[in-house]
């Protein structure tokens, strides 16, 4: 657990806006001080960042491109570096561009697996060492947690966005594998939204018919993902498993993505 003297700090990938915002926000009404990571939403960013001071007064803007391992390896030390510690990284942000069997090529998945499969595997080996440096230093008792913001359509596949699916299936197995390579220093959890958040591809009627399909007749919001994902940092005995947040849906057979339906 964190130490008492210390507020904890969560570091939150694609926090500018849309579902990275939202839990940026609940961790931080929760006492959480938060790093908010972003790409090229700078003005996004730093309206989470402002919301998030508001909320704990601590809260700070991180930039990397998740294509660039070399920017990916310096982002944890630079939280570090700015708070003093990280107990905690949730990878929310997704690169999530269409390709199907016919239009599939390695550059395609390639980019996918750097931003969404990598990355997340980075940032847990570095909150790894960063907690392994801390009980070093003298700290018995320091912890980590990571949570691996997946997908209900891994468990409900169609044959849209091959290569998205595939670097999130690989982020499901990783999260297996880093659940056991780094206990019991360090805990790993996948949270699987269903259809959340429109997207420029589905209009506002559609997305209220898609989100209303499914066994509880109403999808995931990003209150609930929020909610699970700080549940998930804060549940001491959960690690190696997925809380799938999306009213059933993954119960259900969707022919394709919702965007394309
Ligand atoms: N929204 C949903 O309904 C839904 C459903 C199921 C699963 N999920 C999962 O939940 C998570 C959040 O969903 P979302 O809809 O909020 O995500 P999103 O809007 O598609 O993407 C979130 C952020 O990821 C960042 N990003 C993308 N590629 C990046 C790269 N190469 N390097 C660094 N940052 C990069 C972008 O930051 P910048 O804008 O700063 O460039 C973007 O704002 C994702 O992991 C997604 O797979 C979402």
């Amino acid at each position: 657990m964190p130490h008492p003297t210390h507020p904890r700090t969560v570091l939150v990938t694609g926090a500018a806006k849309r579902l990275g915002r939202s839990i940026a926000l609940t961790l931080a009404a929760g006492g959480w001080q938060v790093a908010v990571h972003y790409r090229s939403s700078q003005q996004d960013a730093m309206d989470t960042v402002a919301a998030c001071a508001q909320l704990t007064g601590g809260s700070a803007l991180f930039d990397a491109d998740f294509e660039d391992e070399t920017a990916v390896r310096a982002l944890l030390p630079r939280v570090v570096a700015h708070f003093g510690r990280v107990d905690a990284v949730v990878n929310s942000a997704s690169l999530f561009e269409h390709d199907n069997a016919e239009t599939f090529g390695f550059a395609a998945l390639e980019k996918h697996l750097r931003s969404n499969t990598a990355t997340p595997v980075l940032l847990a080996q570095a909150l790894h060492q960063h907690v392994a440096d801390r009980v070093a230093a003298g700290e018995a008792d320091a912890q980590g947690a990571v949570v691996n913001l997946l997908d209900q359509k891994l468990w409900n596949q169609n044959p849209d966005f091959v290569s998205y699916t595939l670097s999130k299936a690989a982020l499901e197995a990783a999260g297996t594998m880093l659940a056991l390579a780094l206990a019991p220093r360090v805990r790993v959890v996948g949270v699987a939204p269903g259809l959340t958040l429109t997207s420029h591809m589905l209009s506002d009627d559609k997305f209220a018919q898609l989100h209303a399909l499914s066994p509880l007749g109403r999808s995931s919001t990003a209150e609930d993902v929020a909610a699970t994902v700080k549940f998930a940092l804060e549940n001491r005995s959960i690690t190696g498993t997925t809380l799938l947040v999306d009213g059933g849906q993954h119960l259900m057979k969707f022919d394709r993505d919702f965007s394309l339906m």
